[in-house]
């Protein structure tokens, strides 16, 4: 079966096409086949893989596939979703209406934030799109949310104590244990260099992987979680 994960948050810069590169990576390190789709104007992601390629660093694993529109990304979902193990989509940093056939494609939409109050918010808005969509189409999507960009400073603030509350116990959505760090080589990524998972391993990268590994043993547990629940209905 084909697991669909679309990052989204309508608050840009959140760290979505980040979290998706290092998703894929670690997948593709396991050996999956996976396709990740651009849907962002900008290209951000699709920029990232012609960069790799030009640079002869191509991820082995992982294809990069634009859809600008609802229904050329559902045609493609039917027609080439199912040969992948992994399809994961990236969305853009603003409120559209494009996120709604994503989310009525996936089995888990990931919102990450980084500590603000904007972020946290437009987080709540994807969970919130997430509930909707199920409730109309019959659908299970879970939902998470990821904390990015992460420092020591960032973990004093008032704000960063708010979020667990907030999010598990007001919202109800379920808060990511994994928490990935700010670190530099996830903007050195950004440059065409390839996957996280395909660097030299440094002790900044072994960390860096670690956390990235951590927080896909999440996904999947999370997703495995799903799959019982709905067993079990
Ligand atoms: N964990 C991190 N550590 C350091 N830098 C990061 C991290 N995550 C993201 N960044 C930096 O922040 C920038 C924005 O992140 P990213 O592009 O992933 O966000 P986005 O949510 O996809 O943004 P947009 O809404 O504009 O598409 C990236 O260019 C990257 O350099
Ligand atoms: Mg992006």
């Amino acid at each position: 079966m084909t697991v669909v994960i679309a990052a989204i948050n309508g608050k840009g810069g959140a760290g979505k096409t980040t979290a998706l590169m290092n998703i894929a990576g670690e997948y593709a390190l396991r050996g999956g086949h996976v396709a990740m789709i651009d849907m962002d104007a900008r290209n951000n992601l699709m920029r990232w893989w012609t960069d790799c390629q030009e640079k002869d660093a191509q991820p082995e694993g992982i294809h990069v596939y634009s859809h600008k529109t609802a229904r050329g990304f559902e045609r493609w979902m039917d027609e080439h979703g199912p040969k992948f193990d992994h399809v994961l989509i990236d969305t853009p940093g603003e409120d559209t209406s494009i996120v709604d056939p994503v989310i009525a494609s996936s089995d888990l939409v990931i919102s990450p934030i980084q500590p603000s109050k904007r972020e946290v918010l437009g987080a709540i808005d994807s969970f919130e799109s997430v509930r909707r969509i199920n409730n109309v189409i019959g659908s299970e999507c879970r939902h998470g949310v990821l904390r990015t960009r992460i420092t020591v400073t960032v973990r004093h603030t008032e704000l960063y104590r708010k979020i667990r509350p907030i999010i598990e116990d007001k919202v109800g959505t379920y808060l990511f244990r994994t928490e990935v760090f700010e670190r530099n080589v996830y903007k050195d990524i950004h440059n065409g260099i390839g996957t996280l998972q395909m660097l030299e391993v440094t002790e900044a990268i072994a960390k860096a992987r670690r956390e990235i590994r951590a927080l896909v043993e999440e996904v999947d547990a999370h997703l495995e979680g799903a799959s019982k629940s709905e067993r079990a209905a």
